[in-house]
């Protein structure tokens, strides 16, 4: 059997074309969604990023604001620009890229985000808000990673779903979505004692594990979803260098009935949905904006 490729970029700019439709009414509405980002220090990646975030804003139509600090930044400082950024009833949308250095409290900065402002779905109480299936900012990667089961109509309820990964960014709020889809979730991580025993059951497997071409064929169950969240570099042979995901995709695609590719899978599709959090974070400020008068 040879996969159906899910292709994020394709869907990506479909998503990303409704997006820009709705930002436009918005701004016509005197309400421009506005996100702001904030970076501290200088991790490559994590630069590579916000650029690629601020990027996408400009295209939708979106306005971004970027804040850069050096790595030996007082916290204090980035704590003030928060508490302003919550304030300005024109920013819609507050992201801190993570990590953050050594001498931040991690959860106190996500905390410090106006729950109405969180697109990243970070803040404690819009975890606990997901946990309970109530509305709530949802994580972009997972949230990006169900657009995509509900673009190949993934039969979710009721499915075996194994989610490799326990992180806050991915694999937990993965699990939640998944759950309060109908699926029996279980969550597997680098400890797990016989993680292909758990793999070979699933029915929708989600790779989130932070190593390079990790998932072989012989772990996937024959006509599985696979959604590979890994971003990885081929550590050596013949592609050294070159982007993979955790999951080899030249194998599995054999065996899967359905697999995201690595680059162009799961990548493009959380940049998306921040986009879309920060849409909707406009659209409830506007009704906020009409209630009142
Ligand atoms: N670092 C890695 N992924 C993310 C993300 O989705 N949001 C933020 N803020 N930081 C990240």
């Amino acid at each position: 059997m040879t996969a159906r490729i899910i292709d994020g970029n394709a869907l990506a700019a479909q998503v990303r074309g409704e997006i820009a439709q709705r930002a436009q009414a918005l701004s016509a509405q005197g309400e421009t969604p506005c996100l702001a980002v904030l970076l501290v220090g200088e991790d490559p990646a994590s630069a590579v990023y916000v650029r690629n975030k601020v990027a996408a804003c400009e295209k939708a139509g979106i306005r971004s604001l970027r804040f850069d600090y050096a790595r030996d930044v007082d916290p204090a400082e980035v704590m003030r620009k928060l508490a302003e950024l919550n304030a300005d009833a024109s920013v819609h949308g507050i992201l801190v890229q993570l990590p953050l250095p050594p001498q931040f409290d991690e959860a106190a900065v996500l905390e410090a985000i106006s729950i109405h402002k969180d697109v990243d779905g970070f803040h404690a109480e819009n975890v606990g808000r997901l946990s309970q299936n109530r509305e709530a900012f949802i994580p972009c990667t997972p949230h990006g990673v169900m657009k995509m089961l509900e673009s190949v109509d993934a039969p979710v309820q009721g499915a075996e779903a194994v989610v490799i990964g326990r992180s806050n960014i991915v694999g937990k709020p993965m699990a939640m979505l998944l759950t309060n889809a109908g699926a029996t979730v279980t969550v597997t991580h680098s400890k797990t004692r016989d993680l292909a025993a758990h793999t070979r059951r699933a029915d929708i497997l989600v790779v989130a594990i932070g190593r390079p071409r990790f998932i072989g064929a012989d772990m996937i169950k024959p006509g599985a979803i696979v959604i590979d969240v890994g971003m990885n570099r081929v550590p050596d042979g013949p592609d050294a260098g070159k982007l993979c995901g955790d999951v080899d995709y030249a194998s599995a695609s054999e065996v899967a009935g359905a697999i995201t590719p690595v680059p162009g899978g799961v990548g493009p599709m959380t940049i998306t949905m921040l986009l879309e959090n920060t849409v909707i974070s406009a659209q409830r400020a506007l009704a906020r904006r009409e209630a009142r008068s």
